[in-house]
């Protein structure tokens, strides 16, 4: 069933989320399909329905920091940066606390946790009225691209899941930003997102590194992940002869774009359409299409990141 995020539509999704079913979610990310992460029945249904390898660790979602802390281990690190970016778009990878509860397949037998309370309007009743800690990845097939719109969800799933929390396009468009806060290790992206590198070293005043390579299996880390059917070309001056153009900024002289993701030349405009952008490319058939190059700082090194993870060969895990 999908619904508006009404106040009964948000009673009736918190009382399905304690039967144990799936609820999908907007976020101010990408929209979510949320599980009681306590339980292994429910978190299981995540799995199932999405076809997600079972090594592939959740993110726990929360209403507050207090909630958070309940769960994981915050340094000083870990409390600045939630203090600063909470609720919002930025996820905490933190030590696990031996009486989280939570379901083993949640962190896929890890000792961290992925935390985060989100912004969106619609997440925040939802997780307050479910009053329960609730996995939730992005709410696509396994390996397909993430959803910013309820259809998105609907199409991949349809009834297979109890209940769709219809509010619309979502604003940031990309998930979230993951960091790890390990004891007596630097702080490290393990995925980019809204909240950027510089923003994370100016409120720790820490210099942010990279996920250690091969160290942990995250999805976010495999290179061809975020995966249309379109072939992209990245960074092209023009389209070529039976290429659609992805525009950024002013297309060049005598080129009809296929989309722009933001005609200003606006980064932020261009990571909410981004998803969308390339499932309207996969919708309408186009087999090829070349992408003008987005400028990497702040927010381009997500957009660039999940272009590319899009662009990746196929072949590639
Ligand atoms: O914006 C978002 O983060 C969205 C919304 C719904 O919140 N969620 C999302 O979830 O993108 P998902 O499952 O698609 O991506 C979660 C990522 C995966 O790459 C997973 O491997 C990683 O988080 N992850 C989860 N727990 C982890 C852990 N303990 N250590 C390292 N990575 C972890
Ligand atoms: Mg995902």
């Amino acid at each position: 069933m999908r619904s508006m995020p009404n106040p009964e539509a948000i009673t009736q999704a918190a009382r399905l989320l304690r039967e144990l079913a799936l609820v999908a979610f907007p976020t101010e990310t990408v929209y979510g399909l949320g599980a009681d992460a306590r339980s292994d029945k429910a978190v299981l249904k995540i799995f199932q329905a999405k076809g997600r390898p079972r090594f592939n660790p959740l993110i726990v979602h929360i209403g507050s920091l207090a909630a958070a802390k309940r769960l994981g281990r915050f340094d000083i690190r870990a409390g600045a940066l939630a203090q600063a970016f909470w609720p919002g778009p930025l996820t905490l990878v933190v030590p696990m606390r031996t009486d989280a509860g939570l379901s083993d397949l949640v962190t896929a037998g890890l000792d961290t946790v992925a935390l985060r309370v989100p912004g969106h309007k619609t997440a925040q009743r939802l997780l307050s009225e479910a009053d329960m800690p609730v996995a939730a990845p992005s709410a696509n097939v396994s390996g397909t691209v993430s959803p910013t719109r309820a259809d998105h969800v609907a199409g991949a799933f349809g009834n297979q899941i109890a209940m769709i929390l219809d509010a619309g396009p979502t604003d940031c468009g990309l998930e979230s930003t993951i960091v790890s806060v390990a004891p007596g290790e630097p702080l490290r992206c393990l995925r980019p997102g809204s909240v950027t590198r510089a923003e994370l070293a100016a409120t720790t005043g820490e210099t942010v590194a990279d996920a250690e390579p091969g160290k942990i299996s995250s999805p976010g880390q495999l290179r061809r992940h975020y995966a249309p059917a379109v072939a992209l070309r990245l960074n092209a001056a023009t389209a070529g002869p039976g290429e659609a153009l992805i525009a950024f900024g002013p297309p060049p002289p005598g080129h009809k774009p296929f989309v722009n993701l933001s005609p200003a030349g606006d980064l932020g405009e261009a990571a909410a359409g981004l998803f969308a952008a390339l499932r309207a490319l996969d919708d309408a058939g186009i087999a090829r299409a070349a992408v003008m190059p987005i400028p990497d700082a702040g927010l381009g090194e997500a957009i660039n990141d999940r272009l590319s993870r899009a662009s990746a060969p196929m072949d590639a895990t």
